[in-house]
């Protein structure tokens, strides 16, 4: 029987015509699980964990997993596990890492908008940092912490203003996005943070976008962030660390972004030949710890041929995959069991009912109804987008660690959907 590693993907193979996941045949998961099913490889979250780590060998550095991209508690668990830390952006994602054994001195809270209660809770925990975005933002941690008789401690998210180049909608460091405080106003901003009570300044913080793939809006933005570091300490706040966000992406459809270790050896440099060499380092990589790690199996439920398309219509939808729907997404589409019938050019969709709901444009497959689909790079911001329109129920997911398949969760039914309502009476 033949075996091939699909390129990019070293862990997962066709062997026989089937797919696998690191030793588990995906046909298998299928019977016992179902469709649309996610599939995550252990071994390569931990190989992309390993190029950060890499990166940083012999620095003072923690890689703070920005669970956004995948915030299911078993993958929580890998990387907890691992020693990371966590990049939060809500109470509930602060609720999901301590359910997972992660440790409150390893969470950051990052996010524009954190609520009075979720402070209370992050300060009640005594989580490491909080990136604060706003002026507004340090008012109201001030008095939260004040009432409770603490101090927290603070880093402010600065705005470098640089272009990564990336979709619109995922870039975040620019002039006009909501995010972080304007490099103008930092230094004002910083002095005002010294002023309260309440608040202890222990770093700085940035995050320029994501899906980069280029290494020259890091090194912008690593040189706006020094300059900052250099005039806050010249005011008398010293700055314990530099967090540098997340942001570098992955190979969706045949993009090099560069590696991990590859990358922060040339950012390593520029701190070093700028005098900051021995600061300590964060940072709050996402995508790139998941997006390659994990597929999305589906399974085709009709061919229906058109005068101008061929469908493929599969069991995975928008409310399972919502990045070509919102950022007009490539992922790739493999077979997953031994191809059958003729090769066509298909659109492959969803059942959801919306003309948005795509997975795939053009796609040269040789399918059957019956026949299972892989949808790759599907290990970020999918499951943690995902959503119950239609009421549909949120997929199954599977963490597979060498020959063994576990079960992280189950499929949600119209059950579980409807939990929490309540009929009239
Ligand atoms: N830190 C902060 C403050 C962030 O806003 C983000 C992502 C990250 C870290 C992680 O960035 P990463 O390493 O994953 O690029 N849903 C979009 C991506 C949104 C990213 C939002 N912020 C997508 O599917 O492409």
């Amino acid at each position: 029987m033949s075996s091939s590693v699909l390129p990019g993907h070293p862990h997962i193979h066709h062997e026989g015509g089937h797919l696998h996941v690191e030793g588990v045949r995906l046909a298998d998961l299928a019977a016992a699980h179902g469709t649309p099913l996610f599939v995550y490889s252990k071994a390569a979250m931990l190989a992309a964990l390993g190029a950060y780590q890499r990166g940083f060998a012999g620095r003072k550095a923690k890689i703070c997993y920005a669970m956004k991209a995948n915030s299911s508690l078993g993958i929580l668990q890998v990387f907890a596990r691992a020693g990371c830390g966590f990049d939060i952006v809500s109470g509930g994602e602060l609720e999901r890492v301590l359910a997972a054994g992660g440790q409150p001195g390893d969470i950051i809270f990052s996010g524009v908008g954190k609520t009075r209660r979720e402070m209370r809770r992050a300060l009640e925990v005594s989580i490491a940092c909080f990136n604060v975005e706003s002026e507004a933002e340090l008012d109201t941690l001030n008095a939260v912490a004040v009432e409770m008789g603490r101090t927290a401690p603070v880093s402010l998210r600065v705005n470098p203003d640089v272009d990564p180049k990336t979709h619109p909608y995922i870039s975040t460091g620019l002039k006009g996005n909501k995010f972080g405080v304007a490099h103008d106003r930092a230094l004002h901003a910083y002095r005002h943070a010294a002023s309260l009570p309440g608040l202890r300044v222990v770093g700085i913080d940035c995050h320029i976008g994501s899906q980069i793939t280029t290494t020259g809006p890091y090194l912008d933005a690593m040189d706006r962030v020094l300059d900052l570091v250099e005039a806050v300490e010249r005011e008398g706040i010293p700055i314990h660390h530099i967090d540098f966000g997340g942001g570098l992406g992955i190979t969706y459809n045949g993009e090099q972004p560069p590696a991990a270790d590859a990358l922060w050896q040339q950012i390593l440099a520029r701190l070093d030949a700028r005098g900051h060499g021995h600061r300590a380092l964060m940072i709050e990589p996402g995508r790139s710890l998941v997006g390659n790690a994990g597929l999305c199996l589906t399974e085709v439920l009709y061919l229906k041929p058109g005068t101008d398309k061929n469908f493929c219509i599969v069991d995975a939808a928008m409310n399972d995959l919502p990045r070509p729907a919102m950022y007009q997404a490539f992922h790739a589409i493999v077979p997953a069991t031994p191809p059958q019938g003729a090769s066509a050019t298909y659109e492959v969709v969803g059942p959801v009912c919306e003309s948005g709901d795509w997975i795939g444009h053009d796609r040269e497959l040789a399918v059957r109804a019956g026949d299972l689909l892989a949808v790759l790079s599907a290990g970020a911001y999918c499951m943690s987008m995902a959503s119950n329109y239609n009421t549909r129920g949120r997929a199954a997911e599977v963490l597979v660690d060498g020959d063994a398949a576990h079960l992280i969760r189950a499929r949600e039914d119209a059950a579980d959907q409807m939990r929490m309502e309540r009929l009239l009476a």
